[in-house]
């Protein structure tokens, strides 16, 4: 049976359902034999292999590509820049980083100590004036953290939202005036203050020129990181601008802890030995009961009693508390501390939390990018970060536009 494929696996393949293919069975565009034994429908290889070939070829391996090469050398001014996330993967897109700003020291000593030559603007954002840097960055990019306006029930704008991170964060796109700005948040600024925070930021862009795109929430996942993460993106563009965003389209092919930690697809060794922290001991004797992709119901019930306390009676799931990750399934989201009761993620065969390096892997971090700091202060930045391969492939929607956009402005 090895010429052939069943309905299943042809559906599959060719990412339709089967009721298309016996459909196109009907018509004549790919027809099926029948299995003599047993009447199914199954399809010869070589027809479905030659006649969707690119298709084929598409969905089993990688399903598509977003990279895309830049035109010119596109700069990017990358704002709360924290341990680099974002910017590496706007590099790995190929854009050039014309300045970044971070406040943290140890994140900036993370930045300086890993790109020597970038230029590091270290302190708050509000003692900074960025108008030097008109026309010359052709995207603004930042993850402001989140914070409500106060409203007097009016359309908001720049000046009412003043003293927030997100009035900065506008504040240099106004300055810098890019063609396009891209704000990176978390899914919750969809929910924050019943939207109201969300729609307070669209209309401020809409004052200072910027018309915002559809917002999408990106799964990590769908980019070749292996973490359960979601990141908001939030994208500006400039009114007169006829360049249209597109935001990365999703693979289909899903990593997992496996694909973080060892050799593989995604890193051609295993992962460094690091740091890491530890539990305590009488943590420790609980998390051994926990199975892979096991949590806190999984203990015995005695244990479970003593462990969850006055929890224990309390509705709701709480599937993050005692949780150990397994190695076929993407890690849950990391955190800035690496033992947290609540969020707790524990290696799948050793009773302990992910090293740094096994943070910083399941964040697509490469392995040569060090962390400043105490050991605290590495998991923050880590788990502070945009995934960078996420990043990356946002940097290519990026240069797509910037491609087109420059394409546009100076035709040929
Ligand atoms: C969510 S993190 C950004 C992570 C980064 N985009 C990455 O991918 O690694 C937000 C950053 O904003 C920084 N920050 C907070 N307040 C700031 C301020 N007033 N000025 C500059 N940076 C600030 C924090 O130190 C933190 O590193």
């Amino acid at each position: 049976m090895d010429k052939y494929l069943t309905l299943s696996e042809t559906a599959e393949l060719l990412g339709k359902n089967k009721e298309t293919l016996r459909r196109w069975d009907r018509d004549g565009k790919l027809s099926a034999v029948r299995e003599p034994i047993s009447n199914y429908r199954v399809y010869r290889k070589s027809e479905v292999l030659e006649l969707f070939s690119d298709f084929v070829q598409v969905d089993t391996k990688e399903p598509i590509s977003n990279a895309v090469e830049p035109n010119y050398e596109y700069k990017v001014l990358e704002l709360f820049a924290g341990a680099g996330g974002l910017a590496i993967g706007m590099e790995k897109a190929g854009l050039k980083c014309v300045a970044l700003n971070e406040i943290d020291k140890f994140a900036c000593q993370t930045l300086r100590k890993n790109r020597p030559h970038w230029n590091i603007l270290e302190g708050d954002i509000k003692n900074f004036n960025f108008s030097k840097y008109k026309g010359k960055a052709d995207v603004v990019t930042g993850g402001f953290p989140c914070q409500a306006f106060s409203y007097a029930g009016k359309k908001l704008g720049l000046a009412d939202t003043r003293g927030t991170f997100f009035y900065e964060f506008a504040r240099v796109v106004k300055e810098v005036n890019p063609p396009i700005c891209i704000g990176e948040n978390v899914r919750g600024l969809l929910s924050h203050d019943n939207g109201k925070t969300l729609q307070g930021m669209i209309s401020v862009l809409d004052e200072i020129g910027y018309g915002v795109v559809p917002i999408q929430v990106l799964k990590a996942i769908n980019y070749k990181v292996p973490q359960k993460r979601e990141r908001l993106i939030l994208v500006g563009i400039g009114k007169d601008v006829t360049a249209k965003f597109e935001y990365p389209k999703p693979y289909k092919k899903i990593y997992n802890l496996k694909d973080a930690l060892k050799k593989g697809e995604l890193f051609d060794c295993n992962v460094p030995k690091s740091n890491g922290a530890k539990y305590p001991q009488s943590k420790k004797e609980v998390l051994d009961l926990v199975p892979p992709k096991g949590y806190w119901r999984d203990l015995p019930l005695e244990i479970q009693k003593e462990f969850m306390g006055g929890s224990f009676h309390l509705g709701g799931g709480k599937t993050g508390i005692a949780r150990r990750i397994g190695w076929d399934e993407p890690c849950l989201t990391l955190t800035c501390s690496p033992a947290q009761k609540q969020t707790e993620r524990c290696h799948p065969d050793e009773t302990r939390p992910f090293t740094v390096r096994e943070y910083a892997r399941i964040q697509t971090f490469p392995d040569e990018w060090e962390f400043a700091g105490s050991l605290a202060q590495q998991y923050k930045q880590i788990g502070n970060a945009v995934p960078v391969n996420l990043a990356r492939e946002v940097g290519y929607s990026i240069v797509k536009f910037l491609n087109d956009y420059y394409n546009l402005s100076n035709p040929k």
